[in-house]
Parts: C-alpha cells; sequence; structure tokens
C-alpha cells in the first residue's frame, strides 16, 4: 500500500554553525490506487512519533519542483522550502 524510508542525520556542531539532529525521509511512496485517502499523511504522523521519541531538532526531506503532490504532503505537516539546490548537466 505505502511505505517511507527515513534515517537520522547528526551534524556536530562547528565554530560557525550549532549542532544538530534531523530525521530526513529519504522516500515516501503510496500505491496509486491507495492515493488520497490518508496513507501519506498517516506514515507522516509516525514520522513524526519518532521524530518526537529520537529529540531531533528537525524533520526534513527533498522533492522536485515539479512534484506538486509531495510538496502539498509534506507543507501539511509544516515543511517549508528553505533551499534551492541548483545543477546543469553536462
Ligand atoms: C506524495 C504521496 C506519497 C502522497 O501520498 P497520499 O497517500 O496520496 O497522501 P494523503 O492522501 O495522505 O494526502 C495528505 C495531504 O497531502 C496533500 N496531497 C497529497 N497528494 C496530493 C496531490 N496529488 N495534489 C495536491 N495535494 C496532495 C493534500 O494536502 C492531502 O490532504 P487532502 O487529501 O485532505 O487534501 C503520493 O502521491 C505518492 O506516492 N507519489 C509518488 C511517489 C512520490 O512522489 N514520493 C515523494 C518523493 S520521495
Amino acid at each position: 500500500m505505502g511505505y517511507v524510508v527515513f534515517g537520522l542525520e547528526d551534524r556536530p556542531a562547528l565554530p560557525v554553525r550549532f549542532g544538530a539532529r534531523s530525521l530526513m525521509v529519504h522516500h515516501i511512496a503510496v500505491a496509486a490506487p491507495f492515493r488520497r485517502i490518508g496513507v501519506g499523511a498517516a506514515l507522516l504522523a509516525e514520522v513524526q512519533l519518532r521524530a518526537k521519541a529520537l529529540k531531533v531538532t528537525s524533520i526534513a526531506t527533498s522533492y522536485a519542483p515539479f512534484n506538486t503532490a509531495s510538496q502539498a504532503l509534506f507543507a501539511s505537516i509544516g515543511l517549508e522550502p528553505i533551499n534551492v539546490f541548483a545543477e546543469r548537466r553536462i
């Protein structure tokens, strides 16, 4: 029906920045026949419970700019874009 893959990322403190422990959602997917019935939201509800138990300072993910479904799903739990990754293929 669906799955979510996530991991913990510990960023050590440096003289120029604070340390941080982030829960990174690497991938989430719901099989097409089961979309828009709350499965993705349920998976992210569990992710948030785990994040609280693991005492992380943030939950993060990345998605392609055209992936409006993913953007809307993550926005629904408060994730906002904070960075832009740019590249030119050669
Ligand atoms: C992104 C994805 C996981 C969403 O899963 P889902 O089970 O359909 O999501 P939900 O039904 O729980 O939706 C929760 C909320 O997310 C938003 N949302 C989800 N799909 C959306 C879509 N296609 N368009 C706009 N908003 C969407 C809505 O706010 C929705 O709440 P609502 O239904 O009350 O409006 C699913 O579309 C998917 O598997 N896509 C392909 C894989 C992918 O792109 N994964 C992300 C990159 S890692």
